[in-house]
């Protein structure tokens, strides 16, 4: 059975027995916000397959959502979070409310600078701060040895990887692979939001991520030229309102010459975009990958 915590002290205490019935336990934590789906549970299976304990969090986190964002109205349904949650053999769910880890506002902030520059750094002003602010709250609590993130969320890897290197936190972070419904859509809690409509129009977004390895091998194609491909093709659906489409250096998220030939960057890019379908922004991204590639003349 899955043990429920919903405050600090009870986390507390289930974790203290846990490490006192086996000592060197190595323990890895999945954070979440909830309205748990298949790309939650991969995080929670991978984490059952190389930990001896794996915890679970589920919080909408008010810190990282701005004044006009979905936080109100972010989809929530614990009892189905809890089956899936133990289904996936998660050992303890933590679900603490707002007053529970927010007794009084943080005055302590916690800002990664330079890889929150771009993407949804830029168009979310202190999305990655409550991030940051949260995570580091959690980590403290739970004091795992491994951490479980998704890949989903590119930029949230790179900003809590840095986190740690930068704060000596001794905590392995683990990114995880996307995982896509059958027809390529990435999974994500906001999926829920959509229209049959906007759902069917969205598959845009994987669609064309999945055309820019092709499209980047041609020979003579530059960062911008891929770019606005991508964007094209995204704007041949009617609902979609692009917020940003960007490649970036991986894993330092840094931007490439807007007239660099792909053929000749070195090592992996980072191909993200994040559109808006009605109320609900998506994201999805690719690594790519074009330093490999021989060009037949
Ligand atoms: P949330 O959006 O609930 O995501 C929790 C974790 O699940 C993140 O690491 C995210 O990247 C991963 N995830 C979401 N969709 C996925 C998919 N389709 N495939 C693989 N992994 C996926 O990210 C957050 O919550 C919050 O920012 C949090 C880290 C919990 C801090 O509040």
């Amino acid at each position: 059975m899955i043990m429920i915590c919903r405050t600090k002290q009870q986390l507390r205490e289930a974790l203290e027995n846990k490490r006192k019935q086996k000592p060197g336990l190595t323990t890895g934590f999945v954070p979440t916000m909830g309205y748990l789906h298949e790309g939650h549970a991969s995080l929670i299976r991978r984490s059952v397959a190389e930990c001896d304990l794996t915890v679970l969090s589920i919080f909408v986190n008010p810190l990282q959502f701005g004044p006009n964002e979905d936080f109100d109205r972010y989809p929530r349904d614990e009892q189905r979070d809890l089956a899936l949650a133990e289904a996936s053999g998660a050992d303890i769910a933590f679900l603490p409310t707002v007053e529970e880890m927010y007794p009084t506002k943080p005055l302590t902030s916690i800002t990664v600078d330079v890889v929150t520059d771009r993407l949804c750094g830029a168009s979310r002003p202190g999305h990655f701060d409550g991030v940051g602010v949260v995570v580091s709250k959690l980590f403290n609590l739970v004091q795992p040895q491994r951490a479980y993130f998704g890949m989903k969320d590119a930029q949230q890897v790179a900003v809590i990887r840095r986190m740690t290197d930068d704060l000596d936190m001794p905590i392995k972070i683990v990114p995880c692979d996307i995982v896509r419904e059958p027809d390529g859509l990435a999974l994500s809690s906001r999926n829920v939001y959509l229209s049959a409509e906007e759902r069917s129009q969205a598959l845009v977004l994987s669609q064309s991520l999945a055309k820019a390895k092709s499209i980047g091998e041609t020979a003579g194609k530059t960062v911008q030229g891929l770019i606005d491909e991508v964007s094209n093709h995204i704007r041949e659906s009617q609902l979609a309102d692009i917020d940003y489409v960007e490649l970036l250096a991986y894993p330092n998220l840094t931007p490439l010459a807007p007239n660099q030939l792909l053929l000749e960057t070195p090592g992996e890019l980072l191909l993200a975009v994040a559109v808006k379908f009605g109320r609900t922004r998506l994201i999805d991204n690719r690594i790519l990958s074009f330093s490999e590639v021989t060009i037949d003349v």
